[in-house]
């Protein structure tokens, strides 16, 4: 009998990208939509970067190549995680992969059986469930909670780790909450994965978009070399999203195993772009720190302006580029506020259940939009809430 695979049911979608497609097609029937949806920078990478992409094509850089990524980027990126990270890498240890999702999947598939237990923030990027029921494996939340500031909970984590838990995920910056996880956390989450052996996967995909505080990759704790994974990639430090551009770094027993997923699925990431990824990381435009101070100025005025909407909270994110809600003061769930703002205000934002069960009084919304548009969103959202009919308020 002609079936899909039982697995197919147990991974889930993205709310972003759900939200996304219900919002153009408003778009299509003539709406004006300001899109906070997506988590995607409105900027591009500097000229040089293209320049390069161009160039290397012209010098017939798309073949296949090297399976785990081209000998000069890789060596780049060992020096730019030193410069940037502190932390010593050898290019040996880093395989690229098509975006940092297929990072992300590939280094659990090469490390899970059926059955192990994964612990991972909640509310979270929806991949690392999704994925880890894909494989059979169980995924176990641990809560990022408004009251501990969205930090992790470190006696909760411990109570939640059993004869079964292999892995245990950290995103710091995080999404959606913002959240840069404090180094005593830190310190103590390496502490418990040494105690308990576990695999550390450290999506560290927004480390340079940090405003202020002091982000310290996992791999700089003790112990941590041997069990750390780092997932990074180009799509938000250098508003690459769609250059499909991310990376591992992995103990070195790991790299063989994560060559060998590649073969069975990608082969290798396009030659090109591999090539223009060097300049982007070398950085000569100063392209990056200049988008993150953008975002900063429009961390500090979109936040400001949500908090006017009466109903919402929003704590400033430390890093990212989210303003994450609670939206309890409307006394309407997040569905019917996100509803409300994309039919009557025409904004699109997410419900925070997207990312997990206890994002459930939360909307996240994504500020790597002009400052122009998040002002009129800002608008468009207080003048929803103070409408009579369509009202952030229940009814
Ligand atoms: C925490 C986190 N990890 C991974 C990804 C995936 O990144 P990429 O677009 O490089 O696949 C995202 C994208 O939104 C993310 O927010």
């Amino acid at each position: 009998m002609r079936s899909i695979a039982s697995r197919m049911s147990v991974m889930s979608g993205e709310g972003a990208l759900a939200v996304f497609a219900r919002a153009r097609e408003m778009e299509k029937e003539g709406r004006s939509i300001i899109h906070l949806e997506l988590g995607e920078p409105d900027f591009h990478p500097g000229a040089s970067v293209v320049e390069s992409a161009a160039r290397a094509l012209s010098d017939g850089k798309d073949r296949y190549c090297g399976v785990a990524g081209v000998p000069a980027l890789r060596e780049e990126l060992a020096a730019y995680l030193h410069r940037t990270r502190n932390i010593e890498v050898s290019p040996a240890n880093i395989v690229m992969a098509p975006g940092c999702k297929a990072a992300l999947f590939f280094a659990m598939m090469a490390l899970l059986e059926p059955g192990d237990e994964v612990l991972f923030p909640e509310p979270g990027f929806p991949g690392y469930p999704s994925i880890t029921l894909g494989l059979g494996a169980v995924p176990v939340p641990f809560e990022l909670s408004p009251e501990n500031h969205f930090q992790p909970d470190l006696r909760e984590i411990e109570r939640k780790i059993t004869r079964r838990t292999r892995m245990l995920i950290t995103n710091s910056p995080g999404n959606p909450t913002g959240t840069v996880y404090t180094d005593a956390v830190q310190k103590a989450l390496a502490e418990l994965a040494v105690r308990h052996d576990l695999w550390v996967l450290s999506d560290e995909i927004y480390a340079r978009i940090n405003y202020g505080g002091d982000f310290i990759s996992m791999l700089r704790y003790p112990g941590m070399k041997e069990r750390t994974l780092i997932i990074d990639g180009f799509s938000k430090s250098f508003a690459m999203t769609g250059w499909r551009l991310g990376y591992t770094v992995a103990p070195p027993e790991v790299v063989p195993a994560l060559a060998m997923l590649a073969i069975n699925s990608y082969t290798c990431v396009a030659e090109f772009t591999q090539y223009a990824a060097i300049d982007a990381l070398r950085d000569k435009e100063g392209n990056t720190p200049r988008m993150v101070a953008e975002f900063a100025r429009r961390r500090e005025q979109f936040v400001n302006d949500l908090n006017r909407v009466p109903g919402f909270h929003c704590e400033p994110p430390q890093g990212a580029f989210y303003a994450w809600v609670d939206i309890r003061g409307t006394g309407s769930s997040a569905e019917e506020v996100c509803r409300v703002l994309l039919d009557d205000a025409g904004v699109a934002a997410i419900p925070g259940v997207a990312f997990g069960p206890s994002g459930k009084h939360f909307v996240r919304f994504s500020f790597a939009s002009s400052v122009a548009n998040l002002r009129e969103a800002a608008n468009r959202i207080l003048k929803a809430s103070t409408a009579g009919q369509g009202s952030l308020a229940e009814k």
